[in-house]
């Protein structure tokens, strides 16, 4: 769908009234977990067809009017993406590769129907969302300013047809560890269910994926595990992704292997970060295909090294234990790989500005 908005936006400005006491503040940021607080403010932009966007303003955190016969509603025409901010040492702020979400909002937008956002439209907002609540940054050691930018369609109407009116939001959240668990490895449980197939929207970041995702992660829950994995629609034999993360496997020879980009599963910004770290490190990248079937087998005989999750919000997590309906198996010692450690070690540092950024990914904004 084609964009016929100005890029150039001012964003009204309307401060929050009754920001949270800086004691209740302090409190969260102290220990935030993951998703459970929001910050004072948010960014909103509207979208008319015929228009364009329009309309850019921070506004305070709150609920949203919506029409109850809106789009998003009934038919979950609905995308978000998800990235962080920096506090650096030098008390300077900073994003990671946020045109890399700018690019990969846009192709979910297109597999949705939705317009396009111009991607200095998407990194303004997300840098105004940032300054307005930088108060907001997690004083826990390792902590960070997760930024959720979504769109969904609010025209008011009951036929099946992409809306004519659209809005985007960033909202932020103080973020600490992901897992709750706190446990040095993760564990896994391989789902009968299936998450996305040929032709599907597997590789956007659409609400609909989650929703489709809370049921087979829920029996995940239940066993014991973690987080869950899903293979292939097709063959059901074909490891694809975790409900919110690429997976990477690292072998005694030296080599990386992460599964190849079929349209069905996300193309994490984490996981395009580290096959090109993992490479600087000497080691044998591959995008391929990799069974349930090798896992367990290169596992058994310590072909197999160690496996880790990456995404923006799990960052990079060792994989300890997998199981599925058959039984269960344990990756290396069943604890944090040495490479997993230092792969996440070096992503860690180029994003908080400790280590050189050779790559440009780092965008500091205060
Ligand atoms: N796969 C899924 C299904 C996700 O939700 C995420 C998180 O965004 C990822 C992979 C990792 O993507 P990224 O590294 O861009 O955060
Ligand atoms: C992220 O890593 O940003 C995600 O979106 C994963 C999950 C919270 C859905």
């Amino acid at each position: 769908m084609a964009t016929d908005a100005a890029t150039s936006q001012t964003f009204t400005r309307h401060p929050h009234p009754a920001p949270l006491a800086v004691d209740a503040r302090n409190a969260v940021l102290a220990d935030p977990g993951f998703g459970r607080a929001f910050t004072d403010h948010m960014v909103e932009i509207d979208y008319t067809e015929g228009r364009g966007w329009h309309d850019a303003r921070i506004v305070p955190y709150g609920p949203i009017p919506l029409d109850p016969a809106a789009a998003v509603l009934h038919y979950a025409q609905e995308i978000f993406e998800g990235l962080k901010a920096y506090r650096l040492a030098d008390g300077g702020i900073a994003l990671f590769r946020p045109e890399a979400n700018a690019a990969r909002f846009n192709a979910s937008a297109r597999r949705l129907a939705m317009p396009e956002l111009p991607e200095d439209l998407f990194v303004e907002a997300v840098r105004q969302q940032v300054l307005v609540d930088q108060d907001w940054f997690p004083t826990v050691e390792g902590g960070s300013l997760y930024l959720r930018p979504f769109m969904f369609a609010s025209e008011a109407f009951l036929g099946v047809r992409p809306s004519k009116q659209y809005k985007f939001l960033v909202i932020a959240s103080p973020a600490g560890n992901y897992f709750k668990s706190g446990a040095p490895a993760v564990s896994i449980w391989v789902s009968d269910f299936t998450r996305a197939a040929q032709g599907g929207t597997g590789a956007a970041k659409c609400g609909g994926n989650y929703a489709a995702s809370l049921v087979p992660t829920a029996e995940a829950f239940e066993r014991g595990h973690d987080q869950v994995l899903f293979l292939d629609a097709a063959e059901h034999k074909w490891v694809e992704e975790l409900g919110g993360m690429n997976l990477f496997f690292v072998f005694d020879d030296g080599s990386v292997l992460t599964p190849e980009l079929t349209g069905t599963i996300l193309p994490g910004i984490t996981r395009a970060s580290l096959l090109e770290l993992a490479a600087e490190e000497g080691l044998t990248v591959r995008e391929g295909r990799y069974s349930l079937d090798q896992w367990k087998a290169d596992a058994a005989s310590g072909k197999l090294l160690e496996t880790f999750a990456c995404g923006t919000a799990a960052v990079v997590t060792p994989v300890g234990r997998v199981a599925d309906r058959a039984g269960e198996f344990t990756i290396g010692t069943g604890g944090p790989g040495q490479l997993t450690q230092k792969l996440r070690q070096r992503l860690v540092a180029i994003q908080r500005g400790e280590a050189a950024d050779a790559h440009g990914w780092v965008r500091r904004i205060a």
